[in-house]
Formats: C-alpha cells, sequence, structure tokens
C-alpha cells in the first residue's frame, strides 16, 4: 500500500523524507517520489522502481528546502511509471496520496474542461487541480482545501503543501490511516507511526473524515464538518532504529525465526507462565451468554480466524460465522442481538475489514479485534483489542503475526470455555500447558532445516500445487497455498482432503506435488491418511508433513516422496506448530526462484483500498 510522510522543519526535508520512504518499503510499492519548496517554489523527484532509484536521481539533482513531501505508490489507477508516481503537482500545489478518488474521472473531464491539462493516468491528479482551481479564485490554503474535500468520492490520506508557503502543510483521512507527529522544532506527517519513528514517538493520529493545518507552530484539526476538534496526543513504544535483517537473508526468513520468542511474548500477556491461568484484558462483553461470534478478516488473517471458528465450536461450544471481510461486508448478514464481531488484522488497517467492523458496529455488535498494531484504526474502532506481540512484520508475506494471532486466539477461546463450563479446570489447564508448550516445539523446528531446502527443489518447477488438511489442519493448507503463491508466484490451493476426491483428484499426476498436513494424534489422521493413498495410487508427488507416529503409520502403508517429522503436539495447538513447515518450504521454493521474497510482486503489506 502507499506510504506517505511529509516534514516541516529546520533541517534540510529530502533526506528525512526519503529515510522515512525506506521504513515505508515493507508496505509495498513499485514506485516513489518527494517534492520540497524551494525559494518557495514547488520541486519534485520521482522514479519508478525501488526507493534507491529514486536516491540515484536526487544524487545526480539534489533538493533542498526544508518542507516536503514523500510517497511510495503502489499503484491503483495508471501504470508504475515516473509520469504517475507521486507527488502529483501544479504550481501551486504538490500532494501525495493513498487510496482511491472513485469519483476521478467525472472530476477530471470537468477540470480539463477549464482547460486544465493533466500529466499523468491517475486519480491523485485531479485532486491537485481541483485545489488548485480554489486557490485560482483567491481561496487560502485552508479554504481550498476545505472546499475540495466535501467533493471527493473513495478513500483517502492526502497531505499537501503550498507554493509560496513554507510553513504550511495540510493532510486529511477519510479511509486511510494518517497521523501528524510532534518533533522537536519540527512536524510531520506520517501513514503509519512506523514512517515517523526515527523523528518522533509523539504521534496523534487523525480519525475518519479529519483534516489538519500543520505548520510549525503545531497543528489545528477539524472534522469533516470543519468544526475544530482535539484529538490525544499517544506516545508509540516504536524504537526509532530502522529495522534491519541481523544475519538472515530476507526479513521474511528473519521472522520465521523470531516465532518461538513473540509467541512467547504474546503468552506471556495472557498466560501466567508459573499457574499456567489464562488472565485476558477486559472484555466489554460477556463470553459466557454470547449467543455467537462472527469472525471476519482478510488473507492469511482470515485463515486464523478459520482456526478459530474450530476451536470456538469444538472447546467453548459457541457456534461461529466466518466470512472473507470482502464479502461480508456486502451481503447484508443478519446479526444475533448481543452477538460478538470478531477482527483479525495484522496491520488493523486493512480496508475490508475495517468496513466489516463498522457493518458489525452500526449492528450493535460488541466489537473485539486481534491486532499487531495497538493503534490501528481497527483497534481504535474496537470495544476489545487483544494485542499480539510479535513486533513489526516487514516481509509482506504474513508469518509471525498469523502465529501470534493464533496464540491470542487460543487463548480467548479457553477463556470461553471456562466460563461457559464447556471444558473443566482440569482440560483448560491441560490446553494451557500445551499452548505455553509451543514456543519450545516450534524452536525444534527451527533447527532442522537442511530437508525443507530439499523439498524446494521438489516445488521449484512445479506448475500447480495441492496442499490437504482436515480439521484446523485445513486452514494450514489454505494458508500454505496462500504462502506458496504470494512469494514464489506458483499456482496453489489448499483444500479440506476430504474434498480431493470430489473433482480436485482430477489434477493429480506426476507434475503435481501435493502436500499433505496431517499430525499422527489428529483424530481424522486416518481419514487423510486414506486420502493420502488416493493421491499416491494415481501417481501424485506427496509430501508428508505429521509426527514421528503418523509418518510411521504413512510408511507402513505407502511411500511419500518426502516425509517432513514435526515433534508431538497436542491436536489443540497443531495448527500453530504446522503453520511452520508451510511458511519454510514456501520460502526456500521462493529463494530458489529467484522472487523478491520480502516485497513481492504486485502485493502491498496492508491493503487499505478496497
Ligand atoms: C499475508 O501473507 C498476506 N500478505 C495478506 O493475505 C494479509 O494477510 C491480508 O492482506 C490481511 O492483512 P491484515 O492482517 O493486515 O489485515
Amino acid at each position: 500500500m502507499c506510504g506517505i510522510i511529509g516534514i516541516i522543519g529546520e533541517r534540510s526535508a529530502a533526506p528525512l523524507l526519503v529515510e522515512g520512504l525506506k521504513r515505508l518499503e515493507y508496505r509495498g510499492y513499485d514506485s516513489a517520489g518527494v517534492a520540497t519548496l524551494v525559494d518557495g517554489q514547488i520541486n519534485r523527484r520521482r522514479a519508478e522502481g525501488k526507493i534507491v532509484n529514486l536516491q540515484a536521481v536526487m544524487e545526480k539533482s539534489p533538493l533542498s528546502g526544508k518542507i516536503g513531501i514523500g510517497h511510495t505508490r503502489w499503484a491503483t489507477h495508471g501504470l508504475p511509471t515516473e509520469m504517475n508516481a507521486h507527488p502529483h503537482a501544479t504550481k501551486r500545489v504538490a500532494l501525495v496520496h493513498n487510496g482511491i478518488i472513485e469519483n476521478f474521472q467525472s472530476l477530471r473531464n470537468t477540470l480539463k474542461g477549464q482547460g486544465r491539462v493533466f500529466e499523468s493516468e491517475t486519480d491523485t491528479e485531479a485532486v491537485a487541480h481541483l485545489v488548485t482551481s480554489f486557490l485560482e479564485e483567491g481561496m487560502t490554503a485552508e479554504e481550498a482545501v476545505a472546499k475540495t474535500l466535501p467533493q471527493l468520492e473513495g478513500a483517502f490520506a492526502l497531505v499537501m503543501i503550498f507554493s509560496g508557503d513554507e510553513d504550511l502543510m495540510i493532510g486529511a483521512r477519510r479511509g486511510s490511516p494518517l497521523a501528524i507527529g510532534y518533533g522537536n522544532g519540527e512536524m510531520y506527517f506520517g501513514s503509519d507511526a512506523l514512517a515517523l519513528a526515527p523523528l518522533t514517538q509523539q504521534i496523534c493520529y487523525l480519525e475518519e473524515g479529519d483534516w489538519a493545518v500543520v505548520s510549525l507552530k503545531g497543528a489545528r484539526i477539524f472534522s469533516d464538518a470543519n468544526e475544530p476538534v482535539e484529538r490525544k496526543n499517544v506516545e508509540t513504544a516504536l524504537s526509532g532504529a530502522l529495522i534491519g535483517k541481523g544475519n538472515y537473508r530476507h526479513f521474511m526468513l528473519k521472522e520465521i525465526h523470531e516465532q518461538p520468542a513473540v509467541i512467547g511474548d504474546t503468552l506471556h500477556a495472557v498466560l501466567n507462565p508459573a499457574t499456567r491461568k489464562i488472565s485476558m484484558p477486559p472484555m466489554s462483553c460477556d463470553l459466557a451468554s454470547i449467543p455467537r461470534i462472527t469472525i471476519s478478516a482478510c488473507g492469511t488473517a482470515y485463515y486464523a480466524g478459520l482456526v478459530a471458528k474450530y476451536w470456538f465450536e469444538k472447546y467453548a461450544r459457541i457456534p461461529v460465522e466466518i466470512d472473507v471481510a470482502s464479502e461480508f461486508r456486502y451481503r447484508e448478514a443478519p446479526l444475533p442481538d448481543g452477538g460478538l464481531s470478531l477482527f483479525v488484522s495484522q496491520s488493523g488497517e486493512t480496508m475490508d475489514t475495517l468496513a466489516a467492523l463498522r457493518y458489525c458496529k452500526r449492528a450493535g455488535q460488541h466489537i473485539m479485534s486481534v491486532v499487531n498494531v495497538p493503534e490501528s484504526s481497527i483497534a481504535r474502532e474496537s470495544d476489545t483489542v487483544l494485542p499480539t506481540f510479535a513486533g513489526p512484520e516487514i516481509g509482506v508475506a504474513s508469518t509471525k503475526a498469523f502465529t501470534t494471532q493464533l496464540t491470542v486466539l487460543a487463548c480467548i477461546v479457553l477463556e470461553a470455555a471456562r466460563v461457559r463450563g464447556a471444558l473443566d479446570a482440569r482440560q483448560v489447564s491441560h490446553l494451557a500447558n500445551a499452548l505455553a508448550e509451543v514456543p519450545g516445539r516450534l524452536a525444534e523446528v527451527l533447527n532442522n532445516l537442511s530437508e525443507y531446502e530439499r523439498i524446494a527443489h521438489i516445488l521449484v518447477d512445479a506448475r500447480d500445487v495441492l496442499y490437504l488438511g482436515r480439521g484446523t489442519a485445513y486452514p494450514i493448507a489454505l494458508e500454505g497455498a496462500l504462502k506458496l503463491k504470494e512469494i514464489s508466484y506458483i499456482h496453489a490451493e489448499g483444500y479440506a482432503a476430504g474434498e480431493m476426491k470430489h473433482g480436485p483428484i482430477a489434477l493429480i499426476d506426476e507434475n503435481v506435488p501435493v502436500i499433505c498436513i496431517a499430525p499422527g494424534n489428529d483424530p481424522l489422521f486416518d481419514k487423510t491418511m486414506g486420502n493420502v493413498q488416493e493421491v499416491i495410487a494415481r501417481g501424485g508427488i506427496v509430501i508428508f508433513l505429521s509426527d514421528k507416529e503418523g509418518v510411521a503409520k504413512m510408511e507402513s502403508q505407502a511411500k511419500p516422496k518426502a516425509c517432513l517429522v514435526l515433534p508431538e503436539v497436542d491436536p489443540f495447538v497443531a495448527p500453530i506448530l504446522y503453520a511452520i513447515p508451510v511458511q519454510l518450504l514456501a520460502y526456500y521454493t521462493a529463494v530458489l526462484k529467484g522472487t523478491d521474497v520480502d516485497q513481492p510482486r504486485n502485493l502491498a503489506k496492508s491493503v487499505t483500498v478496497e
């Protein structure tokens, strides 16, 4: 997703802007640019591709100026070219934008009719011309922006600077996050706290519809009704240090290896390591009496929610409905009075998930969210927030966020099972112990990676790969397929193992690797083993993920192409453990493919557009 940064200060803005953009690289982008005021005039430098290309342009043609804006673009309208890169500008205003201006075409037509000349294919440029048209009518910058915003439809975070005014930035937020940063003799805008972390920890998040006038004297914030409003400042915990890869080749590999630690950190927030008792933070709803849970999320976070569905229904006996947020938000699902709506999101800014949350809020549901960014929009709009402590996840492909989401969800399930009497104290304690053991079991898996690198050679040239699982191994099959798709670009599908015979089995031949996830002590193991034998009988290449007992059973019946033996764990926590091997298989396959593992093509870390 696009990244935004704006600076007014005493220092040269350009190097600070580029530094801020580098911290936003993890969001995914395809071009970048900056604009500053030099002797009051707008100057821009933009480049296609990575930020290093922008730095090369700026080395050749440096930018001075103490006020400026910067942007990393994830293309929505118009190819990822220099011409379409932000900032977009007229002689009077330069601006950067995250989101989609849905009525941009009609705006463009009207403005072209007034003789305005457009240089790009973007929706964003229409806003620059619209603001300029009001400035040319004699309005002040504030008046021009106040007049422009109501004419825009869609989602945006916008930041603007104006020729002739070295001490003015105006930013606006509708649907895409935007924060104000308070520095020491400097002021900032940023699309998230991470971008501003090297500059300040004093942040003020704009709310939906807010817009703000920022100068070295501070910030004046207005609502979408142009009423002055106060928004509280928060101190972020994000360190200013640029997050590095350490000794790892990629952020993704580093973050895979961080999982034992961050799952431990996440557990310690809710599970007493000594007594193994769960103590959840205060909740807005009574888990003992909610009639149903509705879960909604996107991508990997959705798969975490899908595992939680199995858990809530099996252990807490609570009916659960789940849907991907992009579908849920539009199907007008009837919701029970007093129901709990649960949202899972790493970034806390995913537009589809936020919109689904708002639908449920309007329906009077209790809103609970599991997020990795406590200051995010989803967190701020929830009644109860349960944080994961994964730390900033830089790799676009989610790994440690997923397993910490599962960890938090498992704790909520046990708490619900306890208060509803669905499990007695002994049973809860047994499962809490299994949870507490997870970091150690993960570490065992991460200590022996050679087999994963070897198996990656089986996958790297495949055109299609299938992942199979039953029960809570089914969402892990879906997640494994997503991981492989998104970082190696190999087509992969996750399937409920029992579904194979209803069609997908036609795909099976010696060219299609089939990754089967089947913990040996899972009640459904024998059923899955039967499906595996169906695949092997048709010449399929089976890669079998199980524990020692499961592999022995499997090999007594038929010979998979390869087996990965994992530590034996309670079936309750198996989905957390088995997430690791599917992450590793995807990672090593992508490395062999030579793709951009941390920033795969076309992907964004946080999708803040529909
Ligand atoms: C995960 O590997 C993907 N990058 C993507 O599916 C992601 O999980 C999804 O976009 C949801 O993001 P969120 O958790 O920040 O809401």
